[in-house]
């Protein structure tokens, strides 16, 4: 398995776009090949990236379980699992350095167990052939409850500079220590901060909190304007704020097993 990043936080903090600029960075210092996985049922990892979905994971379980339930069988005399794959790497989006992958909603109401137990096998043999794992979440701790991955090298919780942002990322820190799941290191990145001065409650409630700050993100006028004009954001110039402070904090991370 890769060296595997999650990332986490309350809603609208700027995962999705941390996220991007997280896969932008590793593929421009030649850390790929990159599997990226956005598994935000409401999915936008690719607006970030720029990249275009033609099918989600949730359309594939759906196709493939109506072809089952239908007596309908899988082309060429494939079977299931071996449908499910070539649907698999057909479905994935091929950008720069990495391949992106969108989970998507699950529709209908039918049963997809045994669909998502094979999903989930053959999305880590997948992972397997790739040096990096980012996985983008939704708000909310599901994924991580859920246990969708196993193993987390970095966790990035990311917060506004709110004191509600940072307790609700510290109550994600206290239910990855609940769950006993396997995080190898956490990491707190402030996102969207007013002239990219945190106050000093603010730093106190992080010490209090036991988070531990890797550093801060600017609130970049630069990301608001190529989001209102639909412009990917890891296309914006290398010396904008949120990019240099960004580069800088994750140079700090020992992307190390
Ligand atoms: N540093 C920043 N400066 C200015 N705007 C930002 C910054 N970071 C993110 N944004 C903007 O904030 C909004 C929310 O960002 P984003 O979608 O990345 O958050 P999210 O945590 O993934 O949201 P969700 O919980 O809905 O998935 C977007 O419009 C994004 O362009
Ligand atoms: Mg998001």
């Amino acid at each position: 398995m890769g060296y595997t990043i999650a990332v986490a936080g309350k809603g609208g903090t700027g995962k999705t776009t941390l996220t991007g600029l997280l896969i932008d960075y590793l593929v421009k210092n030649g850390e790929k090949p990159i599997l990226a996985v956005d598994a935000d049922a409401n999915a936008n990892l690719n607006e970030v990236l720029g990249e275009e979905v033609e099918v989600t994971i949730g359309e594939i379980r759906e196709e493939v379980s109506k072809r089952e339930n239908t007596g309908n069988n899988f082309p060429g005399g494939m079977t299931k699992a071996q449908y499910l794959k070539y649907r698999l790497n057909a479905g994935m989006i091929e950008g720069r350095g990495y391949d992106l992958l969108v989970m998507g909603r699950s529709e209908g109401q039918g049963c997809y167990c045994y669909v998502n137990g094979m999903l989930r096998e053959q999305i880590d043999s997948l992972a397997d052939s790739y040096k990096y794992l980012v996985i983008d979440n939704e708000a909310g701790m599901e994924h991580l409850s859920r246990k969708t991955t196993k193993y987390i090298d970095t966790l990035l919780l990311v917060s506004d500079a709110s004191r509600r942002g940072i307790q609700a990322v510290a109550r994600i820190n206290q239910l990855v220590k609940e769950l006993e799941l396997n995080v190898a290191n956490i990491y707190l990145i402030v996102n969207r901060v007013p002239n990219g001065q945190l106050k000093e409650d603010t730093i106190e409630e992080i010490e209090k909190q036991g988070l531990n700050l890797l550093g801060v993100v600017p609130m970049d006028q630069q990301i608001y304007e190529y989001d209102a004009q639909g412009m990917p954001t890891v296309t914006l110039p290398e010396d904008s704020i949120s990019k240099r402070a960004l580069n800088n904090i994750f140079s700090k991370i020992q992307f190390k097993k």
